[in-house]
């Protein structure tokens, strides 16, 4: 009898023991740990190709690691695998390196905004990604009844969906990949035929005029503000970039 008592109760505090051991090292049910960027999008299973995008040229870490000391924050435009889909065939292969990155970057804002902040937000918003001139592209926000809509100028789409949603991260899913305007202006062969140029070239066969080409509203780039900032950042990303190809 006495000896069932005991060892009933060693029993039981050996159970405690490994109770108390297994809690310890269990994984937390809620993930309670460090802000996990492309671990949001990775769970979420409709991020391949942007996962891969900021994968390759290494912005996905960028982010990452500035996360941790940022006092602004960063909003970032998740285009779905539908939107890749649904680009036209070859558009991305036909970008180099750098260009790589300045979509990606375009997809980034240095600042976290809420939807309502989207809402009311003054015109142009500037992105992490910068032209070569250094000016920040910028993207425009309109909002009416909480639904907000994005645009880059040549593309427009309504922000569906907060995948995440505290300061310092904002994540908003967007089903176009948003193509910055300054890609269709100057040298790029997905931009219409314009009859101006042809002439401009005169009886050389080669036009060394791409970065002067047709662009109507070339001039009118509004986004100069924060042009350092953002220089910085591409510039290394450009060159690690052009490392991680090579
Ligand atoms: C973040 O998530 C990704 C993808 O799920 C994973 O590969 C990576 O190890 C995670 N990083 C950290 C620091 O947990
Ligand atoms: C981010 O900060 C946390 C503490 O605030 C620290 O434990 C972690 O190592 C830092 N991560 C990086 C990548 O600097
Ligand atoms: C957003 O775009 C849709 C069409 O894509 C349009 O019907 C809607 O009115 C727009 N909303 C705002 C607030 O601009
Ligand atoms: C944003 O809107 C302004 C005028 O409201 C326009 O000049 C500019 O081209 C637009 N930019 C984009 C990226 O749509
Ligand atoms: C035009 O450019 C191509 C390659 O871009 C080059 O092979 C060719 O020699 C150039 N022709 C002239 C006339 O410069």
């Amino acid at each position: 009898m006495a000896s069932a008592l005991v060892s009933s109760t060693v029993l039981s505090v050996f159970l405690v023991l490994i109770a108390t051991v297994s809690a310890q090292t269990a994984p937390a049910p809620a993930p309670s740990g460090p802000l996990n960027f492309t671990g949001i999008l990775d769970k979420n299973g409709q991020y391949t190709y942007f996962l891969r995008f900021l994968a390759d040229t290494q912005v996905g870490s960028q982010v990452q690691i500035q996360l941790n000391t940022t006092t602004e924050g960063f909003t970032v435009f998740a285009p779905t695998d539908n939107a890749f889909n649904n680009l036209k065939p070859g558009l991305i292969n036909s970008l180099d390196p750098q260009k790589k990155v300045e979509l990606v970057l375009y997809h980034v804002l240095p600042k976290f905004y809420t939807l309502n902040d989207l809402q009311f937000v003054s015109n142009p918003v500037r992105t992490q990604a910068t032209g070569q001139d250094g000016a920040a592209y910028g993207l425009n926000f309109t909002g009416q009844n909480n639904q907000v809509n994005v645009s880059s100028g040549v593309v427009e789409t309504q922000i569906n969906n907060a995948l995440y949603q505290k300061k310092p991260l904002a994540i908003y899913q967007v089903d176009k990949v948003l193509l910055p305007e300054a890609f269709f202006e100057a040298s790029s062969p997905a931009a219409a035929p314009s009859p101006a140029t042809k002439k401009a070239s005169g009886s050389k066969s080669n036009s060394t005029a791409s970065s002067t080409a047709d662009g109507p509203s070339a001039s009118d780039n509004s986004g100069s503000m924060g042009r350092n900032i953002g220089m910085g950042l591409v510039l290394g990303l450009a060159l690690a970039c052009m490392g991680f190809l090579s």
